[in-house]
């Protein structure tokens, strides 16, 4: 049987770890898996916070159950996210325990209805209600678009615990630590940014208004949907992504090519190259063809420098690099130094269409000079390679100055 795991006197985690998925909303690869918290609040009113993704049910059931002694019912379910990785197993939960009240906000109890037909014994909350469950008395902030528009956090004011749902939360399953301080963080910190980068990182400006509320509350734990709770510093999970939404970013490029027979890949060679000799020690090279675009948006969130080689393809945008230019669009980045370069041989096409990419993506500062290779680059052809490098790294290091 599985255990819950308790985080303070009264509370547990009792969320499971899924290694068998290996896309995260179909898109996302999952190399280490990702965990799906839910936590218990054990009082005289048993409170539980969020379900799980329903192919994880008996974990959740037993861990669950694992606490309640025999008879023992939830009294409620808070529903901080309908996204159905925290709310797939409701109507299981609601089946096992029919009496259970269901708590959410307005647009919450819109979703139930429409995700799982349930419309009774539910109660709707605003900003700011408490639920008094004995010793517990737990209230309700709303964080709308974090990650989607009926997303709340939950805060039990009497041990100043925060639920925080998607926010804070990251891929990767939990490797038998639970806790900050049980983990290795650095691999965890780099899949909460791949998380908030691929998931929440387009909805920076409502997060930019989550993190001030979760700054007022002053949170001791910091329990998030997925991923290590964090309970040594949570001011450092809470500044990490503070940086993140504001666009603010760290010194270094990262170069995505896509290559169909090398040409394009020796020009960003070359510029990669440039930029290392520039002084820019973190420089990260992704073969657009073969690297999953989760890493690539992740990387390229971090780092102040981009740059983008693409051969041509039918008169076009070579097809992955065409969808990483439109997701890149669609997460609203910004505050980002660009170079880019492309190469054809019977048609012109690629360099075009990222310029238009330059052009349409708002803040983003296209430096000179933007390449463009007929079949297979000469040596001049490298030399302008190597001077867009150069000068891709002089004006990432003016930044940073
Ligand atoms: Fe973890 Fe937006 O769901």
């Amino acid at each position: 049987m599985q255990k819950a795991i308790k985080i303070t006197e009264n509370i547990y985690w009792i969320g499971g770890n899924d290694r068998e998925t290996d896309l995260f909303e179909g898109l996302w690869t999952l190399p280490q898996g990702v965990s799906y918290n839910a936590y218990l609040i054990n009082d005289d009113k048993t409170a539980i916070v969020d379900t799980i993704k329903s192919g994880n049910l008996s974990d959740y059931i037993e861990r669950l159950t694992s606490v309640l002694p025999a008879g023992r019912t939830i009294d409620y379910l808070i529903v901080n996210h309908m996204e159905p990785d925290h709310s797939g197993s409701i109507r299981m939960l609601r089946h096992l325990y029919p009496e259970m009240k269901i708590i959410g906000n307005k647009k919450t109890v819109e979703m139930i209805d429409a995700f799982y037909n349930i419309t009774e014994n539910i109660i709707e909350v605003k900003e700011g209600d408490v639920l008094d469950l004995g010793h517990h008395k737990v209230t309700f902030a709303m964080i709308p678009m974090v990650h989607w528009p009926e997303s709340m956090v939950t805060y039990d004011t009497t041990e100043k615990v925060l639920f925080s749902t998607d926010a804070f939360g990251g891929f990767s399953a939990l490797e038998g630590g639970i806790f900050d301080d049980e983990l290795d963080m650095v691999h965890y910190e780099y899949e909460i940014l791949r998380y908030f980068a691929n998931i929440v990182g387009r909805y920076s400006s409502p997060t930019q208004k989550a993190i001030a509320k979760v700054r007022a509350l002053q949170p001791r734990i910091i329990c998030p949907a997925h991923g290590p709770i964090h309970r040594t510093n949570p001011n450092h999970i809470v500044d990490l992504y503070d940086k993140w939404s504001r666009h603010d970013t760290d010194e270094g490029v990262v170069v995505v090519y896509g290559s169909m027979y090398g040409n394009t890949k020796f020009m960003t060679d070359a510029i990669a190259r440039s930029i290392s000799e520039a002084g820019i020690k973190d420089v990260f090279v992704h073969d657009v063809s073969r690297d999953n675009l989760s890493f690539m948006i992740a990387d390229i969130w971090r780092y102040k420098g981009l740059v983008l080689g693409s051969c041509t393809y039918n008169t076009e945008l070579y097809p992955p690099m065409a969808t990483l230019c439109r997701s890149l669009s669609n997460k609203m980045m910004k505050n980002r130094i660009l170079g880019i370069c492309g190469s054809y041989s019977w048609s012109k096409g690629a360099l075009a269409e990222l310029q238009l990419f330059a052009e349409q993506s708002g803040d983003w500062t296209l430096i000179q000079p933007s390449v463009e290779v007929k079949s297979c680059p000469t040596e001049e052809d490298l030399d302008q390679c190597r001077l867009l490098g150069r000068n891709v790294a002089e004006a990432v290091k003016k930044h940073f100055k």
